[in-house]
């Protein structure tokens, strides 16, 4: 007989005895992680650490080492690991038998989550506005962004932008701009064009400044003018205010007026990405709201689950077209997170960790500021609130005819590893993941902002000496 190999009699496979092949410590688990984790891990290769314990800004590993973490989830973090309001909206759920997954049944919770929420949309949108709840990761909810102006609309095309990132599902996947990632994902949406995103360190245009920002709508505007340009309206824009993974870069006032001036024009609605930065990171609830505009569709995760898993859309009513069960999922009924998702609305609001982001902010920048005139290898800083930016170029290149070095992803890495070995955990991305990012959580403290900048100061000063 065929041997089945799943019989009881056959010995299953002993994870514990795949133990630590005589590692310990850190290496212990990280060998482990290799073994069975999938190659697409992607954060333990440069943060090789288990993490043992976590509070506020600080992790420690499992040999007790402890590091200052701006990376906060990829800036999930509003108040840093394990903050005490998050804590007891948990404890609550668990004294009150309140059940944990109720697919989009609603319940106490989720009815206080939701008028929550709409406390912080702005004005002259929240009048209107309906909320869809998405199995809870933010390229989810940017599906159904996608699926409702489609569906609302009736057209097929999205128009997103250079730089963009909105997540690893297929049709997510599709909006975003990183080729390489891309490249191994064939077949994606087909109907998606890239218009150039203003990026004045390295101009699409080659001219910087307002100039691009001006040459980049008359271009996107002639597209929808142009009876010959070859491309059709589309069901949507769609774009980050301050993209995040394409290397913290901040989208004008100016611009972004213009955009969503010409949004309106052509009736095409407008969905504004606040997955990173939405939630008070860039000094404003959310970052669309520095240049006044109001999107059609916001979409928002990460902090607003206050550390659990949490994604949704809210968008103006008469979008409102699809129908019962157009979208929907398993997880979008997550009540534990929508109790942290309130808890960690209320904290923000009621200390103001809007205003101390801004606040600590302009503080970073201003010293980030500092460091690049000291150190020749920081070719920009850029950044709204606490989201934070370092680009680091390539000196010994020639720089462009806008006097804009070409990247140096081998010394940013450098950076970010002498960054770690001195306990400041930092991410970095953009082009060539050439640029330093730091998400530091939003309770940011004088003294915490203190022991970062001097750290990096520290890295600074070593890699000029070499
Ligand atoms: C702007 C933006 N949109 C969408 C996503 C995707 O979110 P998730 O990783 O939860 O799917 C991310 C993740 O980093 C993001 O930064």
């Amino acid at each position: 007989m065929h041997k089945n190999s799943n019989t009881i009699s056959e010995k299953p496979i002993d994870l514990h005895h795949f133990a630590s092949n005589g590692k310990s410590g850190n290496e212990k688990y990280l060998h482990r992680q290799r073994k069975f984790e999938s190659n697409a891990r992607s954060y333990p290769r440069r943060i090789p650490i288990a993490i043992k314990e976590a509070q506020d800004i600080y992790v420690t590993d499992v040999e007790g080492n402890q590091y200052i973490d701006c990376l906060s989830g990829a800036g999930s973090l509003a108040l840093g690991h394990n903050h005490p309001c998050i804590h007891e909206a948990i404890q609550k759920c668990i004294d009150t038998k309140l059940p944990l997954l109720t697919l989009d049944i609603t319940t106490p919770i989720k009815d206080k989550f939701v008028e929550t929420l709409f406390g912080i949309l702005p004005k002259g949108f929240r009048e209107n506005a309906k909320v869809q709840f998405c199995s809870p990761c933010g390229a989810d909810a940017i599906e159904a962004a996608i699926k409702l102006t489609k569906i609302a609309t009736g057209r097929s095309s999205v128009f997103a932008f250079s730089g963009s990132y909105h997540g690893m599902t297929n049709g997510a996947l599709s909006l975003t701009a990183n080729t390489k990632v891309k490249d191994q994902a064939l077949n994606l949406m087909k109907d998606v064009f890239f218009m150039p995103f203003p990026y004045s360190y390295r101009c699409p245009f080659g001219v910087g400044g307002v100039e691009a920002e001006k040459i980049s709508l008359h271009y996107i505007e002639n597209l929808l003018s142009d009876s010959h340009s070859g491309v059709l309206k589309p069901a949507a824009f769609i774009l980050e205010a301050v993209q995040g993974e394409g290397g913290t870069i901040v989208a004008s006032p100016y611009w972004l007026q213009g955009i969503r001036r010409i949004t309106k024009k052509y009736d095409i609605p407008l969905i504004v990405d606040e997955v990173q930065a939405g939630i008070g990171r860039t000094g404003d609830m959310f970052a669309f709201e520095e240049a006044g505009i109001t999107p059609d569709v916001i979409v928002i995760s990460k902090a607003i689950g206050g550390s659990l898993p949490l994604s949704l859309i809210v968008y103006r009513d008469h979008l409102d077209k699809w129908t019962p069960g157009s979208h929907a999922g398993t997880f979008r009924g997550n009540q534990m997170a929508m109790a942290t998702g309130t808890a960690v609305l209320n904290y923000i609001t009621k200390h103001q960790l809007v205003q101390n982001s801004k606040k600590k902010g302009i503080h970073m920048l201003k010293i980030f500021n500092e460091f690049k005139a000291l150190y020749p290898f920081i070719g920009d800083v850029r950044g709204r609130g606490l989201m934070l930016a370092i680009e680091i170029v390539d000196t010994d290149k020639k720089t462009s005819h806008l006097g804009s070095y070409p990247t140096s992803p081998k010394l940013a890495s450098e950076i970010q590893k002498r960054c770690f070995d001195k306990g400041l955990i930092i991410e970095t991305g953009g082009r060539e993941s050439s640029v330093l990012r730091l998400l530091p959580p939003l309770t940011l403290t004088d003294e915490q902002a203190k022991d970062i900048l001097f750290i990096l100061d520290e890295v600074f000063k070593s890699i000029n000496k070499n």
